[in-house]
């Protein structure tokens, strides 16, 4: 058994998802929980892009010890100063720098020669050497890159300090054997390449980023960057789930291990399918809905007589909660406090507190309060609420106009207006929007419920556009139209932290 390295970008290619906007301390609860999954490097950010990135990588840096901490970085001197100033602090610090090799980014996005690309890529590299030992170079647009070139630029790298060489796929145009091979190619024209890590990192657009990578490890690749749920620019990553589930189950064909504790799987995914606000699909392989669902008569006999009839990894290896244990209104803290921690939940007493409120809210309007409406009660305060509800009231109905009115805080003083719709939903998005003087046009809507049952909670997630930037934003509750006036006022929130909208003006 070989040991690969996983090395995840969910906060940093997943978080370019179009719609995603993590704040700092939901990166922050993220990255503990990958440092948990087990994943081996974790890529924080893009320090350069701005002050909000800057900052989560250097307090994930400061305070997620047990893992490497990578930061982005194009191969110039100010972004390569700028990741160094964010990691330092780390325990395993790695700069992660990048520029584009293809014949076609070279001459269309950096208008730059072959040899100019070198020379950057080598510069660069020395410079992030001077500053820390581990230190990774990306040829971005690999697999569209000329063999030759890509090998030379490679050597010269190794020459500089690069201890780790990433061939991506980044347009997602590669197909496996072909992906194979080219990857092997580099690997043996490459000077230097054993003093080296090889690591591959396959975008989705083609479905095959999962089938790419896996392909690249029989040809001698060490690290693989992946996503979890596949986040990531257009079509996604691959899968960290699926990749590590396809090197368990079927580890006859394929002789690797990782170090990922896959009963974290579910719990990671979850947590960042809630945060991020991108939902996963049902069918999506190990984490969606129905990965363990069993519908049919015969598929269900079949089950109930034994598992593996129809069932080729077990829901318990990914952590999945079969028997979702049952909290109510007549629980206390000390049932609450040990069910959380049976979960791996730690909260503070003041965070316990506030969660614990929230709890008796929720059980006085539902009957069983489940696992996961546990993890929705426990997530992460979203971002500095500025502007937060007061009360709502809509009116509608088959022969009237949809109507809602809306109060919200801003700053100590209320503010309220009414809007009329096309629905409940829409007249309170529109009152909001009044209230606020802000413009927000929806770009994608989404509710779903968090558990069975019929009194469970919805969950809805938004993306809305303000100006020329998208921001999603999600809301819990057992009233819909309340989940949906949450989840535009986090999206509302977020953009005023990041200055996209103004309430001064
Ligand atoms: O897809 C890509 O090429 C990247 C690089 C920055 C590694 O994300
Ligand atoms: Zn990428």
């Amino acid at each position: 058994m070989r040991r690969i390295e996983i090395f995840d970008t969910t906060l940093r290619d997943g978080e370019q998802s179009p719609g995603v906007a993590l704040n700092v301390e939901e990166k922050l609860q993220i990255a503990f929980q990958l440092a948990k999954l087990g994943v081996n490097v974790l890529e924080a950010g893009f320090p350069i892009a701005s002050p909000g990135d800057f900052q989560s990588v250097s307090r994930i840096a400061k305070e997620v010890r047990t893992v490497g901490i990578a930061a982005l970085a194009r191969t110039q001197e100010l972004d390569i100063e700028r990741a160094w100033e964010a990691i330092k602090v780390a325990e395993y610090p790695r700069i992660h720098t990048f520029i584009a090799t293809s014949p076609i980014h070279m001459r269309a996005k950096l208008q730059k020669s072959p040899e100019e690309v070198l020379e950057q890529a080598v510069q660069a590299v020395r410079l992030a050497k001077s500053k820390v030992s581990d230190v990774e170079f990306s040829a971005e647009d690999a697999s569209r890159s000329e063999l030759d070139f890509l090998a030379r630029i490679f050597s010269k790298v190794i020459e500089a300090g690069a201890t780790v060489l990433n061939i991506p796929d980044t347009v997602g145009y590669a197909t496996p054997d072909e992906f194979a091979a080219f990857v092997k190619a580099v690997m043996d024209k490459t000077d230097g390449i054993e003093k080296v890590k090889v690591s591959v990192h396959c975008h989705n657009d083609l479905g095959l980023a999962v089938a790419n990578s896996l392909a690249a490890l029989n040809v001698g690749v060490q690290q693989l960057e992946c996503t979890i749920n596949g986040i990531g620019e257009r079509a996604g990553n691959a899968a960290l789930e699926e990749l590590v589930m396809a090197l368990k189950t079927r580890r006859d064909r394929y002789r690797f291990e990782t170090g990922i504790v896959t009963t974290e799987i579910a719990r990671t995914s979850q947590l960042v399918a809630r945060l991020t606000g991108m939902m996963v699909q049902h069918n999506k392989a190990i984490v969606g809905k129905n990965a363990f669902a069993h519908e049919s008569g015969i598929h269900q006999d079949g089950v109930l007589k034994e598992r593996q009839t129809y069932e080729i990894m077990s829901p318990a290896s990914i952590g999945l909660d079969v028997d979702s244990i049952v909290l109510g209104k007549h629980s206390g803290r000390h049932a609450v406090r040990q069910r959380l921690a049976e979960l791996g939940l730690e909260l503070d007493d003041r965070k316990f507190e506030e969660m614990f409120n929230r709890f008796k809210v929720l059980a006085e309007r539902k009957r069983e309060v489940t696992t996961a409406d546990l993890f929705s009660l426990v997530e992460a305060p979203g971002a500095e609420e500025q502007v937060v509800l007061d009360y709502f009231q809509v009116s509608s109905g088959t022969n009237m106009v949809p109507t809602a009115t809306v109060a919200l805080k801003y700053r100590e003083q209320e503010y309220k207006d009414a809007a009329c719709g096309d629905g409940p939903v829409d007249a309170a998005f529109k009152a909001i929007d009044k209230v606020l003087g802000t413009k927000g046009k929806l770009m994608h809507y989404s509710l779903q419920a968090i558990d069975g049952g019929e009194d469970a909670q919805g969950e809805v997630t938004v993306a809305v556009q303000f100006g020329e930037h998208l921001v999603g934003g999600r809301g819990v509750s057992t009233d819909i139209i309340e989940g949906s006036v949450k989840a535009y006022l986090q999206a509302v929130n977020r953009a005023i932290e990041r200055g996209w909208i103004d309430l001064a003006k």
